[in-house]
């Protein structure tokens, strides 16, 4: 039995380094860490379509992927979208702000039933396609050695009003998230959030 287990071990060991040769896809999640302090340098546009491809790579109920990006990289619109809200001052030096944008109305036929009716239907499900879209743009920017942070503006009205309108969104679209994005020196560590209690094995 141990000697099975040693065997499949390695075997599993073996399987893991040729899927993923470095870890660095477990390096990579577990790095991530929100950063608020960045030293101005701009970001290459070539790193931010990678970053923003990575986005769109996430998964989507029905496909319907209700995400659209807003890229700001004039600072003197930071201050437009951030009117009012103190709290985001701090992120006044990053290379860029990526505004995160929900359309909550599935416009058309789906992407696996082209040929279907061309019928707007309320999407349920965009709230969740939404946080998986974000989480990978901030896995894509810790990739890029780039530090990001995630800030709430949905659900706020307050928060959405001035990004709505700096911006010019059409009314069925919901600025989500604003997450600047810049260089940083590199301080700012991951938190260890691991926490068996938290795994409950068969049932509660
Ligand atoms: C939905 C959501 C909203 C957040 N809003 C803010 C925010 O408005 N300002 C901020 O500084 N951080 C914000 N954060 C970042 C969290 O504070 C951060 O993820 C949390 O403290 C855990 O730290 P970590 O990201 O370094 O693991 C938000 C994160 C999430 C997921």
């Amino acid at each position: 039995m141990a000697a099975a287990a040693m065997l499949f071990g390695a075997c599993c060991e073996k399987q893991c380094d040729t899927i993923n040769p470095t870890g660095v896809v477990m390096d990579n999640i577990l790095s991530r860490k929100s950063v608020r302090s960045y030293n101005g340098e701009a970001i290459p546009d070539s790193v931010m379509e990678n970053i923003l491809r990575a986005a769109m790579a996430a998964p989507s109920g029905r496909d319907w992927r209700p995400w659209s990006f807003v890229v700001l990289t004039d600072k003197s619109q930071y201050d437009s979208i951030f009117e009012g809200n103190h709290n985001m001052q701090k992120f006044k030096e990053s290379g860029a702000i990526v505004v995160i944008c929900a359309d909550t109305i599935h416009m058309g036929p789906t992407r696996d039933n082209p040929d279907g009716p061309d019928v707007a239907q309320v999407n349920q499900l965009w709230r969740d396609d939404m946080g998986a879209v974000t989480e990978n743009l901030l896995l894509a920017v810790e990739a890029y050695g780039l530090g990001a942070c995630w800030t709430a503006c949905y659900p706020y009205a307050e928060t959405m009003a001035p990004v709505k309108r700096c911006l010019g969104l059409p009314a069925s679209v919901v600025p989500y998230a604003v997450v600047p994005i810049g260089y940083h020196d590199g301080t700012t560590q991951p938190k260890d959030k691991w926490d068996p209690s938290r795994v409950h094995n068969g049932r509660w």
